[in-house]
């Protein structure tokens, strides 16, 4: 397995697993257990979960796979923004180590931003590595401007990684991010590599320049979408899968190599529709209401999006409307989120977690 290198010289492999959406459905579970073993007996040995996902679940399902394994995982979770600091932080560390089974992380992330401040989340993530709770920590969802702002913060050298989306369809980060982390030479984390979230599920599927360079490589459009994410050795990219035939070509992925002709002939199918979204100069939030935007047909929800993206209005947290009426709560600042609360089709909001 490729592996990739992460600024303090650990080597992490360049696929992962992603468990977005596992623990959600307890007739799954033991199906979700087996594809995160079958993937650790293939290399595949970082597995990326997080509180939010299935309300914990699944942690609980990471923690059964991992189970008599514990050392040969590089395990990741995150934290909701909303308890991203302070006495919540290490609560929330503490509940996920249990869900985990386990008495360590790897690699403990902020899952997006919220409203506490960075030095405060820095100063609980480093209280947690010298506790030996976590052993580095990263962010998620960041974009450069809240990255230089990170950086300009005491302890900000200690961020591992920034987990970011990152797809063939949905290349905004290769405008700035990604030369600005290669700068930091802090790797990028990939998320949504088979495009389940971003531009252009579809279009990837019917691809003609796909379908050419999967079948050059005997290799599925699927396979060809991984290899392309970690083609240049600083991406780890982390698929999710339940079926054991996905997790068997994801692992296989990682020895697909691109050719020049191969890269040049995806990115002129792929580049000009990013180079517009780029020139937006989006971050990563407001990437996922443009996400929304492309797909929806609502005009009046169309214009409140537009709004909300011209406005730089932030989402706390797009899972539910429910959610968004507890972090509104919570935040006390209740007027960005509010169309949330007035305009909550759950579609969208399915398609923006
Ligand atoms: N930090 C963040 O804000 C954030 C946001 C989104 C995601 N993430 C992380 O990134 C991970 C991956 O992203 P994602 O879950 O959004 O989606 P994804 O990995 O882009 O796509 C997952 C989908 O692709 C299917 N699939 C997997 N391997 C396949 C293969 N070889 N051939 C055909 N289909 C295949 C899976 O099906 P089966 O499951 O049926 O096999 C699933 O439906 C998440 O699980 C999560 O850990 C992080």
């Amino acid at each position: 397995m490729k592996t990739i290198r992460l600024n303090d010289g650990t080597h992490v492999p360049a696929v992962g697993q992603g468990t977005w959406r596992m623990g959600e459905d307890r007739s799954l579970k033991k199906y979700e257990v087996a594809a995160l073993q079958r993937g650790l007996d293939l290399g595949m040995t970082l597995i990326d979960t997080a509180e939010m996902y299935g309300q914990g679940g699944a942690e609980e399902v990471v923690g059964k796979a991992i189970k008599g394994r514990r050392d040969e995982v590089f395990l990741v979770s995150k934290v909701y923004p909303h308890n991203a600091g302070g006495y919540a932080l290490l609560e929330s560390c503490e509940e996920s180590l249990r869900r985990l089974r386990t008495d360590y992380l790897d690699l403990y992330l902020l899952h997006w931003r919220g409203t506490f401040s960075f030095e405060q989340t820095i100063g609980g993530m480093e209280y947690l590595k010298s506790a030996g709770k976590i052993k580095r920590w990263g962010v998620s969802n960041l974009d450069v401007a809240d990255m230089n702002e990170l950086m300009a913060c005491n302890g900000a050298d200690g961020c591992a990684v920034n987990q970011v989306l990152y797809h063939l369809g949905s290349r905004g980060i290769e405008f700035d991010l990604l030369p600005w982390q290669r700068r930091q030479k802090m790797p990028v984390m990939g998320y949504s590599p088979l495009a389940q979230h971003g531009f252009l599920r579809q279009e990837l599927l019917d691809s003609p320049a796909l379908q050419q360079v999967a079948e050059r490589h005997e290799a599925t459009i699927f396979q060809i979408l991984l290899a392309w994410s970690m083609r240049d050795g600083d991406v780890v990219t982390i698929p999710k899968a339940i079926g054991i035939t996905h997790v068997e070509e994801n692992a296989r992925a990682a020895e697909l190599v691109l050719s020049a002709d191969d890269l040049s002939l995806l990115d002129s199918a792929f580049r000009r529709r990013n180079e517009a979204a780029a020139r937006c100069r989006l971050g990563s939030t407001d990437n996922r209401i443009t996400e929304a935007l492309r797909d929806s047909s609502g005009g009046i929800f169309k214009v409140f999006l537009r709004a909300s993206v011209a406005l730089r209005l932030t989402v706390p947290s797009p899972t539910y409307p429910l959610c968004a009426v507890r972090t509104s709560l919570t935040y006390g600042r209740w007027w960005p989120y509010s169309f949330w609360l007035f305009w909550p089709p759950l579609r969208y909001c399915r398609r923006l977690n």
